[in-house]
Parts: structure tokens; sequence; C-alpha cells
């Protein structure tokens, strides 16, 4: 990350301090995670598709990187298509038991590598079939049809099967970052970090709430 930040308010402080915005989520997702009864690093992953209807669904942010968010879906899903048309998404992770928010927007590619495969590697045998036999988002005529290609997938397959090609990680750069945190009489404390581009130095605007 650039270490330069260009910051345009004049009281930023306590949890909003800092100057590596990856880290401060990194922070905020850590404090949720002491307090929330699940799921801490479930998002909200806003696309759109080809006419621009917008969707959401949640994931499950993996990975926090240097400059990136990773999280890991079927890419012939709804989600995945609308990805890859777009080459844009956002997320935005809510925590009830901190009262915060973090919204991110960027660029979005695919992780289909090394990184991918160990992810992959590293999830319970039952999960690494059922991503091999889920066409996800696309439609079932029963719950069995699914089970029967479950039990032949696992017929066919070893104890250790290889991520398949449709299934990986999604990578997203973020242009825009923005913290939010929770006021009295819903006068909230909300930061946003802007940068046109992963050179420019980070832009952080305090927002009316
Ligand atoms: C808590 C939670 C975590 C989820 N995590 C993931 C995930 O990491 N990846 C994924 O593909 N779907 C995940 N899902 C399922 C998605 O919300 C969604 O139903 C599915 O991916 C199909 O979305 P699509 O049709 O828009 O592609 C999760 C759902 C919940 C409720």
């Amino acid at each position: 990350m650039s270490g330069k930040v260009v910051d345009r308010s004049t009281d930023r402080s306590g949890i909003f301090a800092g100057d590596d915005p990856f880290q401060m989520v990194r922070d905020w997702m850590e404090v949720a995670a002491a307090t929330e009864p699940n799921d801490p690093h479930a998002a909200s992953l806003a696309t759109v598709d080809a006419a621009g209807r917008p969707n959401v669904r949640i994931i499950l942010l993996k990975e926090i990187e240097d400059a990136a968010f990773v999280f890991y879906s079927n890419y012939d899903s709804a989600k995945g298509q609308e990805i890859l048309g777009s080459g844009h998404a956002a997320l935005c992770l809510h925590w009830k038991t901190t009262l915060r928010q973090v919204r991110i927007r960027g660029t979005v590619t695919k992780e289909d590598g090394p990184q991918a495969d160990a992810y992959y590697a590293s999830r319970p045998l039952g999960s690494r079939y059922g991503a091999i036999a889920s066409r996800q988002s696309r439609p079932l005529t029963s719950r069995d049809e699914l089970i029967e290609r479950l039990e032949s997938t696992k017929l066919q397959l070893t104890d250790e099967p290889s991520r398949p090609e449709y299934w990986g990680g999604f990578r997203i750069v973020p242009f825009e970052i923005e913290f939010w945190a929770n006021g009295e009489f819903r006068l909230h404390d909300r930061f946003r970090w802007y940068r046109e581009t992963p050179d420019a130095p980070w832009d952080v605007t305090r927002l009316n709430p």
C-alpha cells in the first residue's frame, strides 16, 4: 500500500486513526470477532448485471491482503458472471455488536492460482466435494438431484480432489473504503478513503452522517 495519506479532516483519531485502511479493517474485524455470535467476516457483496440491475448477497471475506480483499465462490454463479462482466463489486461489512460498518468498492479480478488451490485444499472434504457438485445459481429439479451428483462426484474422486476450474477466488482492489461508527442521535462518524489508482495516495475525507 502507498504510505502516503492526504487527510482532509482535522480530527481523525481513536478507532479511525491510522494510515493503512487494510489494517484498520483487520482491526475492526478482530474487535467484532470478540462479540459477534458468528461470522464476523460475513459481508454483503453487491454486483450489477449486464443491464445495470443491482444484486446483493452475503459472502465470507476470507483474506485481507496488503492491498486487496479476497473471497471465494463459483465463477459460473450469478455473482461470478456479474463480476466477470462488469469487473467491479462492492462489499459491506456490518457488525451489530460494535455498531460499525465498512464499505468497500473496487475492481475485481480472479484469484485462480496457487492461492486458490491452497484455500480450497484447506476446506473440509465435504465442502470441497460440495463446491464440485454444486452448479451454483443454476436451476435444480430437486434436492435429490444434487445429492445424487454429490454421491457420484465422491465416487469419481479421491480424498484429495483438485479445485475445479469453475470455483476460486475473487480479489477486490478497492478505490474506496468507508469506515462508519455509530454516534449518538444519529450523529455518526464517517471517513471515506479514496484513491484513483492503487499507486495513488489515499485521500481521506470526513463525511456528514
Ligand atoms: C453467512 C453466509 C456466508 C456465505 N458465504 C458465501 C461465500 O463465501 N461464497 C459463496 O459463493 N456464497 C456464500 N454464501 C451464499 C450466498 O449468499 C449466495 O446464496 C450464493 O453464493 C449464490 O449467490 P448468487 O446467485 O448471487 O451467485 C453465503 C451465505 C451466507 C448466509
